[in-house]
């Protein structure tokens, strides 16, 4: 599987994206935009017929270490307050409840981000 990155500008955003293909095939991937003061992983998704083989639990470390890249102290996303999979797999990987989005069916989690001291 290959995997590729890019960063494109988006007005104001800035999205640092992945994505993995598999013999030309585009099998899964996300994005980060990055705001003044925040990061937020978007779009995370792999194929259905790629699912539970762990790609998932990687994309979200590869993100965590995107976002130490960029110098960031916490990563944010939103997911479906129904999404037991998706949300079973932030906790997995330290992501903490933070708020409820004003669509009520969405809930924010968070991850703070540790930066090593030198
Ligand atoms: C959520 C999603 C990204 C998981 O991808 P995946 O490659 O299947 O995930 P993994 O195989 O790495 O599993 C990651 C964790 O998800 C959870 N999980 C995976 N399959 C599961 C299932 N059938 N039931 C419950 N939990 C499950 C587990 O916590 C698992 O970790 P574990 O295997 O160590 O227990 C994938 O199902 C998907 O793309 N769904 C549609 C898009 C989506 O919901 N994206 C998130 C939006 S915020």
């Amino acid at each position: 599987m290959q995997i590729i990155k890019y960063k494109q500008q988006l007005d104001y955003l800035i999205s640092h994206d992945t994505i993995i293909i598999n013999n030309g095939v585009y099998v899964a991937g996300y994005s980060i935009q990055e705001t003044l003061d925040s990061l937020t992983l978007i779009s995370l998704f792999v194929d259905k017929n790629y699912r539970g083989k762990g790609i998932g639990n990687k994309l979200v470390k590869s993100a965590i270490k995107d976002a130490k890249k960029i110098g960031s102290k916490s990563l944010f996303l939103m997911v479906k307050k129904d999404n037991k999979k998706a949300i079973k797999m932030y906790k997995k990987n330290k992501f903490k409840f933070d708020t409820n989005d004003s669509d009520t069916r969405y809930i924010w989690l968070k991850l703070k981000i540790k930066i090593k001291k030198l």
